[in-house]
């Protein structure tokens, strides 16, 4: 055979800007830098603190502002980028900013919002360990927060919203109950009252829900989770939804619309659409130095390529698993929005397409007696905390996140002794069930 090979010289560029493309193209390509060495495909692990500057002029040109390039991994890493690239494209932000995990970004995010004597009004079912967060760090910093409890109630919110309150924060599928929040609906409260809102997407992940899209101005997420997937470090992120109008609030936001220090101009008319994710980088995650490190920067832009396909088992097994909970005998209720059962199910349908996550809660018989049988029982579902990587995991929340939690917050928030959450994981759903069965056959 001859080789009737011309030499090329009309060869395509590869595809280096994924607008545009579907949410599986961008999960795998967004953000992704080649390595110029040795032309290695996967981007590679930027393991450095520093950065050479090419001059003196060149060194105060960055820190001001004035010439783009990399300063100390404290506010930027390559490695990270790639995340936060694929982050921003995934959930339809302007920028996005990782952190070393969900609650450095909850922090950071809210306060570059809220300061000392300054409010922040959240739903009441929230992530046990923000709500420590605020009720701990947060008080100790002067930012109270204040927790609206039927999310649905207009009324309830403007009774709480004060002239100080600076921001809303919710989740879009809380745990462990899986009471989805109407997200479109708080985001027309906020609006009314020119409050940006700010939402934790860690459960939904963006395949599921982009809450942008709904009105939110900030995202944030426990990246530890879905978006990872592996279960192998932590990391977080916050997404500046780049559409919020701070200008235009009467509640002021001056780090943002007011020039600071030695500069002319202030961070919206210097970056617009980005101003807010300069000032959650450079004003608090710089200050306050929660950098994510480049070799879990790596992890997580690895495990976001796969998020589609892993979101669909989740969703799929935890449909089939809840369904079967939900007729055993040894089951008191199952709280998984996605039941027809479930007064949230309409909502479920209509916002999150049927598919709420796969964190849920399931009652059994004989209250914490029944759970504790229960969680013995099982050898291939993990006890641990942790929730959203590729393994089966259960929890017993009155004794572990909630255990801090007076009996009557507890029950406030239905979380009751017999309670355990589920997290489903990617295995063969006919192994899950059987698990939960021989568990359950335990339980009096
Ligand atoms: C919804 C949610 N947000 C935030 C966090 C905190 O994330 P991390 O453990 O990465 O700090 C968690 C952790 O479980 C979570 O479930």
């Amino acid at each position: 055979m001859t080789d009737d090979t011309q030499p090329s010289t009309d060869v395509a560029a590869p595809e280096y800007d994924w607008q545009g493309y579907g949410f599986d193209t961008r999960q795998v390509h967004a953000g992704e830098y080649d390595d110029l060495n040795a032309g290695a495909r996967v981007s590679p692990i930027a393991m450095t603190a520093g950065y050479r500057f090419d001059s003196f002029d060149d060194a105060r040109n960055r820190f001001s502002g004035d010439a783009d390039g990399l300063i100390y991994s404290r506010q930027r890493n390559p490695s990270g980028a790639v995340a936060e690239k694929r982050i921003a494209s995934l959930e339809g932000g302007s920028e996005a900013i990782v952190v070393s995990s969900g609650q450095a970004a909850i922090t950071a995010a809210l306060l570059a919002l809220a300061e000392n004597g300054e409010r922040i009004v959240s739903t009441a079912s929230i992530y046990s360990g923000t709500r420590v967060l605020f009720g701990r760090s947060f008080a100790r910093f002067g930012v109270s927060v204040d927790y609206v409890w039927n999310t649905a109630d207009d009324d309830e919110w403007d009774r709480i919203i004060q002239p100080n309150t600076k921001a809303i924060f919710t989740e879009t599928i809380p745990n462990p109950k899986n009471d989805i929040v109407d997200i479109e609906q708080v985001a027309r409260v906020a609006a009314r009252h020119g409050i940006p809102l700010v939402v934790d997407n860690t459960i939904a992940s963006p395949y599921v829900i982009r809450p942008i899209e709904y009105g939110a101005a900030v995202v944030v997420h426990s990246s530890t989770k879905f978006l990872s997937g592996h279960g192998a470090g932590l990391s977080g992120a916050i997404v500046d939804g780049g559409t919020f109008d701070w200008a235009a609030s009467e509640r002021r936001y001056p780090l943002l619309t007011e020039p600071q220090g030695s500069a002319a101009k202030s961070l919206l008319e210097r970056y617009s659409r980005t101003g807010y994710a300069r000032l959650a980088r450079e004003a608090v995650v710089n200050d306050i130095g929660p950098a994510l490190s480049p070799f879990n920067s790596f992890l997580l832009h690895q495990g976001i390529e796969t998020l589609s396909l892993r979101m669909e088992r989740h969703l799929d097994s935890s449909v089939t698993i809840a369904r079967w909970l939900e007729q055993h005998p040894k089951v008191e209720s199952v709280d998984f929005a996605g039941l027809e059962s479930n007064p949230a199910h309409e909502l479920a349908q209509r916002l999150y397409g049927g598919r709420t996550g796969s964190v849920f809660a399931v009652t059994v018989r004989g209250g914490a007696a029944g759970a504790q049988a229960f969680l013995d029982g099982l050898r291939v579902i993990s006890r641990m905390t942790n929730i959203g990587d590729v393994r089966s995991m259960a929890l017993h929340p009155a004794t572990t996140t909630h255990i801090s939690f007076s009996e009557e917050l507890r029950e406030r928030l239905g979380i009751g002794h017999g309670l355990v959450r589920l997290s489903i994981g990617i295995e063969d759903v006919n192994d899950l069930i059987a698990d939960l069965d021989q568990a359950l056959a335990r339980v009096s």
